[in-house]
C-alpha cells in the first residue's frame, strides 16, 4: 500500500537544509532533529511499512472510517468538489473519498517531491480520466497558491489524513490550520486525528516487535552517514518511544549506548551514555480539544467520524466564506 509520509525527501539541491539542520540540532540542549528528515527512499518504505504492522492501528483505523461513513462524508462536501491534498499521500484513502464523493472535478496534490508526485498524479489520471489532476510541487506548511477556481465547480476542499497534523508542534498546527482555513473560505478541510488512549496501546503502536519503527526512527542516522558523511555508530543508538502523558505526545528519541564522539564534516559532537537526539513528536487529541484548536484557527466543526474504540477521528472543518 502506497501510505502517507508527511514530510517527502527534499530535492538534491535542498541537501544542505539537512546538513544544517542536524548540526543546528545537535548543538541544541536537548538535541532535536525534524522528524521531516525521516522520509529519504528508504525511510519512506520503512512508513510504509510501519503503516502495515499490527500494533500501528491509525491506518487501518482510518481507512476503516473513510469506507464506513462514505456517504455521510460526500454529502457534507457536497458535488462538484475541488480536492486539495496536503502531502502526496496514500492513494488508497484519497481515492476511497474520490469514489464516494458526487463528480469531483479537480484534484490538487501538494508535495515537496516532484517525483513521488507526478508518478501518483499519472496512476490516478488513469483512473480517473474525467477528473482534472493539478499536481503542486511545495512545501504545503507554506502559503501555497492554489488554480483559479472554476465556474461550476463545487467546495474546495482540503484533505490532511494520517494524523500528520500530530507531528507538528501545537503553534505549528494553529499556524497551519490558520493558513488552511483562509486558503478554503467557502469549503472546508477533512482531517485525520489520533486519539488520547490507553497508554500501553500508544506505547505498543510505536515499540513493534519486528522493529521497523526502530529502523525508521536509526534511519535518520544512516541518511545522515550516507548523505552527510557523518560517522554515526548507527547500532550504539537505542530507538526510545514512550507517551508523555501531561503533553499529550508520543516522543521519539535516539538514545546513546555510551559515551561516543560523532563527526559531521568539521564538527565534532559528543554523546555522554544515556544522551538523546529527540527525533519526532505525534501529538494525540481529544475530539473537543482538536475542535477548540480548529476553532481558534477560524474553521467551524461540522462532523467528527470515529472508530467503534474512539481510537482515530476524521473530522469535517467547514471554513466560512
Ligand atoms: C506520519 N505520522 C503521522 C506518523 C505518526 O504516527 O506520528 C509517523 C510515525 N512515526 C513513528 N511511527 C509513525
Amino acid at each position: 500500500m502506497n501510505t502517507v509520509p508527511l514530510f517527502q525527501a527534499l530535492p538534491d539541491n535542498e541537501c544542505d537544509e539537512f546538513a544544517c539542520e542536524l548540526s543546528e540540532g545537535l548543538r541544541m540542549k536537548p538535541r532535536q532533529v525534524s522528524p521531516k528528515f525521516f522520509y529519504d527512499a528508504a525511510g519512506s518504505v520503512l512508513f510504509d511499512r510501519i503503516c502495515e504492522l499490527p500494533e500501528y492501528y491509525p491506518t487501518r483505523t482510518e481507512i476503516g472510517i473513510l469506507t464506513t461513513h462514505a456517504a455521510d462524508i460526500a454529502a457534507s462536501i457536497g458535488p462538484n468538489a475541488e480536492i486539495v491534498e496536503f502531502g502526496a499521500g496514500s492513494s488508497r484513502k484519497v481515492r476511497l473519498l474520490l469514489d464516494a464523493l458526487h463528480r469531483p472535478q479537480r484534484f490538487v496534490p501538494i508535495d515537496i517531491s516532484g517525483e513521488h508526485l507526478h508518478a501518483s498524479a499519472d496512476v490516478l489520471r488513469e483512473a480517473y480520466p474525467a477528473l482534472e489532476i493539478r499536481p503542486i510541487v511545495a512545501d504545503f506548511t507554506r502559503p501555497v497558491a492554489l488554480p483559479p477556481r472554476m465556474p461550476g465547480h463545487g467546495a474546495r476542499v482540503g484533505f490532511f489524513p494520517g494524523s500528520s497534523i500530530g507531528n507538528f508542534d501545537p503553534h505549528e498546527a494553529r499556524r497551519f490550520l490558520r493558513q488552511v482555513a483562509n486558503q478554503l473560505r467557502g469549503g472546508g478541510l477533512l482531517i485525520g486525528t489520533d486519539l488520547i488512549k490507553e497508554p500501553a496501546i500508544l506505547h505498543a503502536a510505536y515499540n513493534d516487535a519486528a522493529g521497523v519503527t526502530a529502523a525508521f526512527n536509526r534511519n535518520l542516522l544512516v541518511r545522515a552517514n550516507r548523505e552527510l558523511g557523518a560517522d554515526f555508530e548507527v547500532d550504539d543508538f537505542a530507538h526510545y518511544a514512550f507517551y508523555n502523558a501531561p503533553l499529550q505526545r508520543i516522543e521519539m528519541h535516539l538514545v546513546s549506548h555510551r559515551s561516543q564522539e560523532v563527526h559531521i564534516g568539521d564538527e565534532t559532537f559528543h554523546f555522554s551514555e544515556g544522551d538523546s537526539i529527540h527525533t519526532e513528536n505525534s501529538y494525540k487529541f481529544t475530539v473537543e480539544g482538536f475542535h477548540a484548536m480548529a476553532v481558534e484557527a477560524g474553521f467551524r466543526p461540522a462532523a467528527t467520524w470515529c472508530d467503534g474504540q474512539r481510537w482515530f477521528g476524521l473530522h469535517w472543518l467547514e471554513a466560512p466564506a
